[in-house]
């Protein structure tokens, strides 16, 4: 398993540019299975989640085409002429619990689906409940054996007025999936508003799909018989965006994040902004600066436009650089302050009461060896490695990967003194 090497100490200066979105192009892959016509996406980033969900595509049935222009971005298309296997199995599902987006668009495509249950992950439960509920409202039969989620549809889908009990992303994403082949309407209430929703329903609605409303809590969906190919390209990653811009205020570095949405990141900027960082923006750059000392501010995670629950690891690790007590509020996931034990033992003071962490700073980090447990937690490891004094190893950056493109590239592009070495 691959580590991460950081001689901490040196500011992030210059430019890092954004990749596309991994939030968006998940549902966008799965997307591609309610057509039989080619769909092609463009700026897909070459993350390992992408691979195991373009794993899952071609194991249904679709052909993957990826091209690599020379200096360009890769594009890849997609064509699910026929569907041979409408099953995610246990053995990729467990590795990546978005499988479960699929579930919409087989069930709608072609009548049934076979998903396995993702079984536990490390920062919550995060059960399908709200997708299967959603999906028996639209008919479909469900039922649960052997570690499986059996959805039936024979006679096909039919729109109904379903309203989540909690706002859930995928289960938007997969609910809208499959109601745009439903017969009738279908409106979802109580909907996620996040951007990667919004990417989404625009490429369903380039495909022919009738879609009002994606982006507000409400959306309508006339359904349609068929929908045709598209190309698209996906938006850009605001998490990534978001991780690069805590990292410039954390190493009170000069950088500028480019190739981003600003409008994505408004809670982020607003926070960064109170704690004392000079946060410019242009078109699609960002720029950060940190001319005077941090001070604490409180956080609480919240559905978009809120402050993104995966941004909440990276903020707290720049807390523990800030003046003052900052109360972090974790609300959409029980168990996702892990990385403040091993921010802890790099010299961070952090005290956790359930869905609260109070990190108290600023305290001197130091480079000490510690273990990424989930992807956003690893990402706030990177960050406090680079701030502390002295040599980080991060060990596990397989979670790392899952979701950022050549962080240490990336980094190192800007000054960090960052390498990978494969741990033996
Ligand atoms: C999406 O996960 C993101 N993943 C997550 O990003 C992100 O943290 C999360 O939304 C919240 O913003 C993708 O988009 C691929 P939810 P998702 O359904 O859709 C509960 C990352 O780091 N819930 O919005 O799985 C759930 O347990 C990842 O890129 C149910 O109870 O999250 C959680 O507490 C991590 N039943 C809350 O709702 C359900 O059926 C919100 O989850 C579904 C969800």
């Amino acid at each position: 398993m691959d580590r991460f090497i950081i001689q901490g100490g040196t500011p992030l200066e210059g430019s890092i540019a954004v990749s596309g979105s991994k939030n968006a192009s998940l549902p966008a892959l799965a997307a591609c299975l309610l057509t039989s016509e080619q769909v092609s996406l463009d700026r897909v980033p070459a993350v390992r989640d992408i691979q195991t969900m373009l794993n899952l595509v071609k194991h249904i049935g679709a052909e993957i085409c990826v091209e690599k222009a020379a200096g360009k971005k890769s594009r890849i298309t997609i064509r699910a002429a026929e569907i041979r296997e409408p099953e995610a199995p246990y053995d990729l599902v467990k590795t990546m619990r978005a499988s479960s987006l699929v579930l919409g668009p087989l069930v709608a495509r072609f009548g049934r689906a076979r998903v396995s249950l993702p079984g536990g992950c490390a920062i919550g439960a995060r059960p399908i409940n709200l997708h299967t509920s959603g999906l028996e409202q639209l008919g479909a039969r469900i039922r649960q054996q052997h570690g499986y989620i059996e959805a039936e549809a024979p006679e096909g889908l039919r729109g109904a007025d379903i309203i989540f009990d909690r706002i859930t992303v995928t289960g938007t994403e997969d609910i809208m999936m499959a109601a745009v082949l439903a017969r009738g309407e279908t409106v979802i209430r109580n909907a996620a508003r996040e951007p990667e929703v919004v990417d989404v329903a625009g490429l369903l609605t380039s495909m022919g799909a009738q879609i009002e409303g994606a982006g507000t809590p409400v959306i309508h969906i006339q359904g349609v018989a068929t929908l045709h190919g598209a190309s698209h390209t996906v938006i850009a990653d605001r998490i990534e965006a978001g991780t690069f811009l805590i990292g410039g205020a954390l190493t009170r570095g000069d950088l500028a994040v480019t190739g981003c949405v600003p409008e994505h990141l408004r809670a982020l900027i607003a926070k960064l902004r109170q704690a004392g960082a000079e946060v410019t923006e242009a078109a699609d750059t960002l720029r950060v600066r940190t001319p005077n000392p941090l001070k604490s501010v409180d956080v609480t995670t919240e559905e978009h436009p809120g402050f993104a629950t995966d941004l909440q690891a990276q903020f707290m690790a720049l807390m523990t650089q800030a003046g003052g007590i900052s109360f972090i509020t974790e609300t959409i996931f029980e168990n996702r302050f892990m990385h403040a034990l091993e921010l802890a033992r790099m010299g961070a003071n952090i005290r956790l009461e359930g869905r609260q962490a109070i990190v108290a700073g600023p305290t001197p980090l130091s480079g000490a060896q510690v273990i990424a447990s989930d992807l956003r937690a690893s990402a706030s490891l990177v960050l406090a490695g680079l701030a502390a004094k002295g040599e980080a190893v991060i060990d596990r950056v397989y979670h790392i990967d899952r979701g950022y493109e050549k962080i240490e590239t990336k980094l190192a592009g800007a000054g960090a003194r960052i390498r990978r070495v494969s741990a033996k």
